[in-house]
């Protein structure tokens, strides 16, 4: 008798277990980017980015005055990510491309970096000689000096200074890369860089920074889509999609004024920049452009803050798009009246005037914006979803954060990742069109102002060493064991913390 329950009970749990399984399409993967983990800033002809700009000439802006100068070397050390990748046995590797060291002069149309291309054709080379897919990031946040000191992003120029830069990498790596997208993460490019005082360039236009920074990226976005779509799609046969990060922002309470509040603060924080791409009507959110109108006129602006998208512009955007790449982290709840902090300026925030709730009980990381909120991944894919008709969604980036002393147990980030890849789980339950999660980071690597102080790796990189010497994390055993067996158990503990290639990969 005895026996007879253990084994119903041991079918349950295995017929449960083999229910909640990732399908074997689905590609698992692990991402970085190009400034925060390349380095050889100056090397084989590089030019230079706002980032070395900005990092050289005001160190004080960054919390460790650190800089990405050598960051994790992996100009040199390229190789053995790939085979961290395998030692994982990933299914994909998302990288970003550094436009300086493509076009160092970015304005003259011949003068591609032939150093630059070879190391990304050694990089992509060496990821498909192990079945590893590349998903390539035309943009992220590295820009060339030169075009901001032309005035970047806010320059009307923008557009048409991206399409050339997209262009040149479609022809150099398109025959063998399959997954682009135009752009990493808008808000904080357009909020923070242009709008605010936590990227680069720093320029801190509260007003209108953002806006214009917004429309330009969008049409710049929409004409690297097109390009593709157009001249390359048909011999290269890949897609073209954009990354945003997208926090879940749900309401406090149930009230109509909460949820109007949540979703005027959804359209100021992502939806200016997804619903001209995503949503059938295109153009910026309804009632965010309204509010932003009024708000300037009654500030004595001669014209909404937030520019028009003429009906040309606006059809172009709208439906720029194979795939929707989401950077997701974490969510907050919002009040209509609860929890204001006052806005001096003019400005999205100001804009957007409602109240943000963070609640004590949700797990803090490193990072002073990262918390564990619960089911944040399943409510945003689920409402997504709805929106904007299931298009297929790549999560780009999910990750927690750690302080340097954490050291290689990093069993927080093991629970950020189970609980997270158990919500893609009940996505994919739920019908949404998730077709991929790329863990954020490989390795760990220079957070912008935060310097080295919050560490995202799966592998610990030791900075002080001269080889940028690279070791797997408990984390990086667990997140292997859920890639290789596409289930999540809960109670797996690595035996040893030796890690070794698999056959096959
Ligand atoms: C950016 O602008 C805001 C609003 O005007 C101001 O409070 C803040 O101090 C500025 N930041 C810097 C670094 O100047
Ligand atoms: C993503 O967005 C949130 C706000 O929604 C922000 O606090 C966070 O810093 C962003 N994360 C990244 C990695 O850009």
């Amino acid at each position: 008798m005895k026996l007879f329950l253990f084994i119903g009970l041991f079918a349950v749990s295995s017929n449960a277990q083999q229910e909640r399984r990732f399908p074997d399409d689905f590609l698992f993967g692990a991402a970085t980017a190009s400034y925060q983990i390349e380095g050889a800033w100056n090397v084989d002809g590089k030019g230079e980015s706002i980032w070395d700009r900005m990092t050289h000439t005001k160190p004080h802006l960054i919390k460790d005055m650190t800089n990405g100068d050598i960051a994790a070397n992996s100009y040199y050390n390229y190789k053995r990510d790939v085979e961290m990748i395998r030692e994982l046995g990933l299914d994909a590797y998302r990288f970003s491309i550094s436009w300086p060291r493509i076009l160092p002069n970015p304005l003259a149309p011949y003068e591609v970096n032939q150093a630059g291309v070879d190391f990304y054709n050694n990089y992509i080379n060496e990821m498909l000689k192990y079945n590893i897919t590349p998903m390539a990031t035309i943009y992220h946040w590295d820009l060339p000096q030169k075009l901001q000191d032309l005035g970047g992003l806010l320059s009307p120029m923008f557009p048409e200074w991206f399409e050339h830069y997209a262009r040149v990498v479609y022809e150099k790596f398109g025959d063998r890369v399959k997954l682009w997208t135009t752009f990493n993460e808008p808000r904080e490019m357009c909020l923070l860089g242009y709008g605010g005082d936590e990227k680069a360039p720093f320029l801190n236009l509260t007003d209108i920074g953002t806006y214009y920074c917004a429309k330009n990226l969008l049409l710049a976005h929409a004409r690297a889509y097109h390009a593709y779509n157009n001249d390359f799609k048909p011999t290269q046969n890949g897609e073209c999609g954009i990354v945003i990060n997208i926090s879940w922002i749900g309401p406090l309470t149930d009230s109509e004024e909460d949820n109007y509040a949540a979703e005027l603060k959804r359209q100021a924080e992502w939806g200016i920049y997804a619903e001209p791409i995503f949503s059938e009507q295109g153009g910026f959110p309804k009632e965010f452009a309204e509010v932003v109108a009024q708000k300037s006129i009654e500030q004595g602006y001669a014209t909404s803050r937030l520019p028009e998208l003429t009906e040309e512009e606006r059809k172009f955007i709208q439906g720029s798009f194979d795939f929707l790449g989401i950077n997701h982290y974490t969510g907050y709840l919002v009040s209509a009246n609860e929890y204001k902090t006052a806005n001096a300026v003019p400005s999205l925030l100001d804009d957007a005037d409602v109240g943000v709730y963070i609640s004590d009980d949700w797990l803090p990381s490193a990072s002073d914006w990262l918390k564990m909120v619960p089911d944040s991944l399943y409510n945003l894919l689920t409402h997504l979803k709805d929106k904007y008709n299931n298009p297929p969604v790549y999560i780009t980036e999910s990750g927690w954060s750690e302080v340097p002393e954490t050291g290689l147990i990093d069993d927080e980030r093991i629970l950020f990742y189970r609980t997270a890849l158990n919500n893609a789980l009940d996505c994919l339950e739920a019908g949404v069109n998730l077709k991929g999660y790329m863990a954020w980071s490989l390795m760990d690597n220079y957070e912008w102002i935060a310097g080295y102080t919050e560490l995202f790796g799966l592998y610990e990189v030791d900075f002080k060493s001269e080889a940028k010497t690279r070791t797997p994390r408990k984390s990086a055993f667990v997140y292997k064991q859920i890639v290789k067996t596409r289930v999540i158990d809960p109670d797996y503990e690595p035996t040893d913390m030796v890690m070794t290639i698999d056959e096959g990969h």
